[in-house]
């Protein structure tokens, strides 16, 4: 695993990829997951997430400020799956999926190292929005395998992509745009009027 910078890391939820979310008070780590996130800034590097207010990440969230999101790649889906269709308040899903942990660089929660990538992040403002709060936070530290990004994903990272419900969706080439020019010329069009 290679830190890289946190700007560049906001490209591993470029592809709308699910992700992990890590929490922790007390020492123990909290995991669920989520699929609401988006980058926000590039100067400083923001993303934001959209959590539910019941839901004990956010609880964690509120308390500490701070949360890691870590992706993972298909090979996770059931995990994935359970950490998102479980509370974290009547079991631990940490050891109930056996997740391998590892210190974070800058913040408190741990990084799930069973994934692919990872970014740290500390709160810097928290809006409603219906029955959701945005948690807008600053990216303080990005971390990635290095076989699987190369200035972003590469073919060997499928991340999960999650279309409701029970479904996901992986794989799909990478298309490079410098390889599909415009048509030399266009074709001559009618008049609209
Ligand atoms: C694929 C997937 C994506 C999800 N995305 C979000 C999300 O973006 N925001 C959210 O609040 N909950 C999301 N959830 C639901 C939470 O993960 C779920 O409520 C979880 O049980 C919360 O766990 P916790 O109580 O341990 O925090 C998602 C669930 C799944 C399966």
């Amino acid at each position: 695993m290679i830190e890289i910078d946190p700007l560049m890391g906001l490209r591993m939820i470029n592809d709308g990829s699910v992700s992990l979310l890590s929490t922790r008070r007390e020492g123990k780590t909290n995991v669920s997951t989520v699929s609401w996130q988006m980058p926000l800034s590039q100067d400083p590097p923001m993303l934001g997430i959209s959590l539910t207010p019941s839901c004990l990440s956010n609880e964690l969230l509120r308390e500490s400020g701070e949360f890691v999101l870590s992706i993972p790649d298909a090979s996770l889906i059931a995990e994935t799956h359970y950490c998102g269709t479980h509370r974290g308040d009547s079991e631990d899903k940490v050891r109930s999926m056996q997740f391998r942990t590892m210190r974070a660089r800058k913040v408190i929660p741990l990084l799930v190292t069973n994934c692919i990538g990872h970014l740290e992040c500390a709160v810097r403002d928290v809006y409603p929005f219906g029955d959701r709060l945005f948690y807008a936070s600053r990216v303080v530290a990005a971390l990635v395998e290095e076989d699987y990004f190369d200035n972003g994903w590469n073919e060997n990272a499928q991340t999960l992509h999650h279309l409701g419900g029970d479904r996901y969706k992986t794989g799909g080439g990478i298309l490079d745009a410098k390889k599909w020019p415009l048509p030399q010329q266009m074709p001559n069009l009618p008049p609209l009027f």
